[in-house]
């Protein structure tokens, strides 16, 4: 009995202490600088005619409800932002899974473009499964 308890202190000790330090990471912002900052910038400012910005970007803050989808499959077939037409392919980040999707999501809206709101990862969980290719 006293050794099954001892096994339990060493077996979830160290996951008790581990999971009270926080870790300091963004995964977030790492996800964006790895998957989408190449493009749009790292603050969201994009690249002349090649890039749409993501900073206030007009386009993004009346689609945010299909930020998750445009994300996962990508977008073609050119769209206006800010009175700039942009005539590229985003390729779909097909490996991103939800969690990472809405770790982006709020990334933006933190610190790209506060004029969106904050998701939960309920809303981009529901809005996945409803996503038109
Ligand atoms: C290889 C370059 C590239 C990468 C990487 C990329 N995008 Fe895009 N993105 C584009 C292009 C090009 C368009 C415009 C597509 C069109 O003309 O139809 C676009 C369009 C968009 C739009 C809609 C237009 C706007 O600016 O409001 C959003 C939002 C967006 N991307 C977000 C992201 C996010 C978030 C990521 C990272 C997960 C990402 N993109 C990764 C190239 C890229």
């Amino acid at each position: 009995m006293k050794l099954a308890r001892t096994f339990l202190y060493i077996i979830l000790g160290p996951v008790i202490v581990c999971s009270c330090i926080p870790s300091g990471r963004d995964y977030g912002k790492e996800m964006y600088e790895e998957k989408c900052a190449n493009c749009h910038g790292i603050e969201g400012d994009g690249l002349q005619q090649l890039y749409p910005p993501l900073k206030n970007a007009d386009y993004l803050e009346q689609n945010q409800d299909k930020l998750a989808c445009l994300i996962r499959f990508g977008t073609q077939g050119g769209l206006v932002v800010n009175g700039v037409k942009f005539e590229g392919k985003m390729e779909g980040q097909h490996l991103l899974s939800d969690v990472d999707i809405h770790n982006i999501i709020n990334y933006i809206s933190k610190n790209i473009n506060p004029n969106l709101k904050q998701v939960t990862i309920t809303e981009v969980g529901d809005q996945l499964i409803d996503c038109k290719e």
